[in-house]
């Protein structure tokens, strides 16, 4: 019989924290044991996630002091925090310190950038400020699940969406030599990739029926995707990463182009990421270019290949909320804890959206 494991969720009110809250209430082994909150301890769950109601009617947003009870009182548990980067790892610290002192064992997903770089030095150049627990970075591993097969480390930083998607499409083109070592990157997200505070870059009228770049070679989470792919495909490449904000809610579409070192076909590139991907439920391989609405919702990436002589591009669409945070969180603690890899989060897109 397969142990049930309590999961706790950080970052309570977030976007990525309700979607963590609908695939755990729908999963055949976690049990939502408690979602800590900042700002609305003690509130319903499903005053701020109403789309939540019918799964979970009762619960209330628990404080931070209660979860590290929890995670003191049980042996084992599934530790998810969606918490914004430089808050989390400080989050993420006293629960481990809590744990340590009681004797138990969670695991942790952290789904923020603190724990994606291999030291503080290398985090706190991109994101300016010092890390909130330096002393723990060497107990997360982060890597897209499909990239990394055995995990040596107690703890997971999930690379992120866009890096989640960029690095689809572009590991296999690399590790299988069918691209120059330089690649340039066009991808688009929907709005719920920045949050549930609005800014004025972000707030919907803005958004809502344009598309425009940002961060043009400059976003911070190139450096991170450099050094997984560097992890992945044991190649040093170059991304020319340029990012644009679409009027969707949800969804992330990214066009990877390179030169090839020799003219290559659609067809022998579609069917080598074919081969590269046989064992990844999760990723697709179309003969179609991939839609958003191919997998918004769920934990699938569609990806897509074309070549034009020593051309090549591979699209991929993935939903930023699931596969891109939450989904591939629960992926990576599936694996973790020693279920099937995908339990949970086989279900499809809904298609219409
Ligand atoms: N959105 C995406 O598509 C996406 C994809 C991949 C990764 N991520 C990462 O996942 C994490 C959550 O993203 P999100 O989009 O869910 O963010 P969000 O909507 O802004 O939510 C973050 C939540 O963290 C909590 N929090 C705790 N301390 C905070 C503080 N000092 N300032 C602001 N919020 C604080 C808040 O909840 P309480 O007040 O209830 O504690 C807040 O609602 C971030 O690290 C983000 O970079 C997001």
């Amino acid at each position: 019989m397969t142990t049930r494991v309590p999961a706790i969720v950080l970052g309570g009110t977030g976007y990525v924290a309700g979607e963590l809250l609908r695939l755990i209430a729908a999963h055949p082994y976690l049990d939502l044991a408690a979602v800590a909150s900042d700002s609305q301890p003690d509130e319903p769950v499903a005053q701020f996630f109403r789309h939540l109601q019918p799964v979970l009617p009762h619960l209330r947003f628990a404080g931070h002091d209660e979860v590290l009870e929890y995670v003191a009182a049980n042996p084992v548990t599934a530790v998810f925090s969606a918490a914004p980067h430089g808050v989390s790892a400080g989050l993420v610290d006293k629960l481990l310190s809590a744990a340590e002192q009681a004797g138990t064992k969670p695991r942790v997903v952290d789904i923020s950038a603190d724990f994606r770089y291999s030291s503080a030095q290398a985090y706190e150049a991109v994101y300016k400020h010092a890390h909130g627990a330096p002393a723990r970075i060497a107990d997360f591993t982060c890597a897209v699940p499909e990239h990394l097969n055995a995990l040596h480390t107690t703890h997971v930083a999930h690379p992120g969406c866009f890096a989640t998607a960029v690095l689809l499409a572009s590991v296999p083109l690399l590790s299988l030599g069918l691209a120059e070592p330089r690649l340039f990157v066009s991808g688009i997200t929907g709005s719920t990739g920045s949050g549930r505070q609005p800014t004025t870059g972000t707030h919907h009228p803005q958004r809502h029926s344009d598309l425009y770049a940002y961060n043009a070679l400059t976003h911070r989470h190139t450096p991170e995707i450099t050094a997984l792919a560097r992890a992945a495909a044991d190649v040093e490449a170059e991304f020319n990463f340029v990012p644009h904000s679409g009027p969707l809610a949800r969804g992330i579409h990214v066009t990877v182009q390179a030169a090839a070192p020799e003219p290559v076909t659609s067809h022998e590139l579609t069917a080598a990421l074919r081969e590269y991907y046989d064992q990844s439920v999760f990723v697709r391989v179309g003969g179609e270019p991939p839609r958003v609405k191919d997998v918004v919702a769920s934990n699938f990436a569609q990806l897509a290949g074309v070549a034009h002589g020593r051309s090549v591009a591979v699209m991929c669409a993935i939903d930023n909320l699931t596969k891109g945070a939450a989904g591939g969180a629960v992926q990576w603690m599936n694996r973790m804890l020693g279920y099937e890899e995908t339990a949970g989060l086989m279900l499809p897109a809904p298609g219409w959206t």
